[in-house]
């Protein structure tokens, strides 16, 4: 029996105190982060760098003995791995040659991945050598929606128009495009497991903006293939879904991707998700990152009501999104001290 906190929780036990670690928890608001990072050149390179990317996966372990370790890299690395040139803007974020149509497909090569991104599976395996042994080592990928948005506008977005449109107007050729997004995720993630990540997360960051049709079709269906091909693999590794603000289609994402447990959202009431999502499976989240940011009184009375509604159970505590680059040291102390009983 395993003695990690993270993966006992995955496992359906509860414990006193619950497991903790923070979505983003290695980035700009460290300065040891911001040291590296200003070694590195540009992100997509520290993405690729072995050695820097399993220090700063590490940070937040050291500092505050998070309960678990998130490898350091990026949801966009895979449309990389896939062959679509991908920057890093400063100020504006990541900045892709758009896929707008079926005659852009023929660009993409799933089985180009392994060798444009194999080396953070390098970063997989030096991390998980050298973390402490109650530590649990997650390793991560885009869900092929969020993904899909940033490929298809070529970086943020407001509404996802582009990528929509596509979907509704030309539902055979997006599905190519899912496809090929599945089966190069499906790749990332069996390399991350073969080098040893303990436990799987899909981050599908945009799946609350999605009528329920699209939702099938762009989250329920592909997250299904994904963890089925996980599973076949590696049958015990458990995997982790994100469908943020999906609201009540967490309910059929539940029901029907295969997904071990669900990270919440911070606007989905604690309760709800206790009563309805905790007694069929384990829950993670769901304080604000806000909330975080601004300390005080405010923090913990945010901290205490979601432990009082949902530690009893199967519990992981954790964002409802991830940290924000001002967040101040002090605040993440505080936090771990409430949670910790400390
Ligand atoms: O600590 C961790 O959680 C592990 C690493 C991680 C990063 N991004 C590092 C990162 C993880 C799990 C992600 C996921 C990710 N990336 C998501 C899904 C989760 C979410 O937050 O919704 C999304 C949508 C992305 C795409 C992305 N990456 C954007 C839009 C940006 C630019 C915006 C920004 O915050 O600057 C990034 C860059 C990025 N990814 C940074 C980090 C630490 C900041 C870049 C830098 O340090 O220069």
């Amino acid at each position: 029996m395993t003695e990690k906190p993270i993966l006992k929780a995955l496992a359906g036990q509860v414990s006193d105190v619950p497991p903790i670690w923070l979505m983003r928890q290695a980035g700009r608001y460290l300065p040891e982060y911001r040291e590296v990072r200003k070694q590195a050149g540009s992100f997509v390179d520290l993405c690729l760098n072995p050695e820097m990317a399993a220090e700063v996966t590490l940070q937040p372990i050291r500092r505050f003995e998070m309960d678990g370790a998130i490898l350091f890299s990026d949801i966009l690395i895979v449309p990389y791995g896939l062959g679509q040139p991908l920057k890093f803007v400063e100020g504006r974020g990541p900045v892709l040659e758009p896929v707008r149509d079926r005659a852009a497909l023929s660009s993409l090569d799933p089985s180009a991945v392994s060798n444009r991104v194999g080396n953070v599976y390098e970063t997989v395996s030096r991390v998980r050598e050298a973390l402490p042994a109650e530590t649990t080592l997650i390793g991560f990928s885009g869900s092929p929606w969020t993904v899909i948005t940033y490929m298809v506008e070529g970086g943020s977005s407001k509404d996802y128009a582009a990528t929509k449109q596509w979907a509704y107007s030309d539902p055979e050729g997006f599905q190519e495009l899912i496809d090929i997004v599945v089966e190069g995720t499906i790749i990332y993630l069996l390399g991350q497991a073969k080098a040893g990540a303990e436990v799987l997360k899909l981050f599908d960051s945009w799946a609350g903006v999605l009528s329920p049709r699209l939702f099938r079709m762009a989250v329920i269906e592909p997250t299904k293939k994904i963890v089925s091909a996980v599973k076949t693999a590696y049958p015990d590794l458990p995997v982790i879904g994100f469908p943020r603000a999906a609201g009540a289609n967490y309910l059929d994402y539940i029901a029907e991707t295969g997904v071990d447990a669900v990270a919440v959202d911070t606007a989905m009431p604690i309760r709800w998700a206790v009563e309805n999502i905790q007694t069929r499976m384990p829950i993670q989240g769901n304080l604000d990152p806000i909330a975080l940011l601004s300390g005080g009184k405010g923090l913990d009375e945010e901290v205490k009501s979601i432990l009082d509604a949902a530690a009893s159970g199967p519990f992981i505590f954790n964002l409802g999104h991830g940290i924000l680059p001002t967040t101040p040291i002090a605040h993440v102390e505080q936090l771990l001290r409430q949670v910790r009983r400390k």
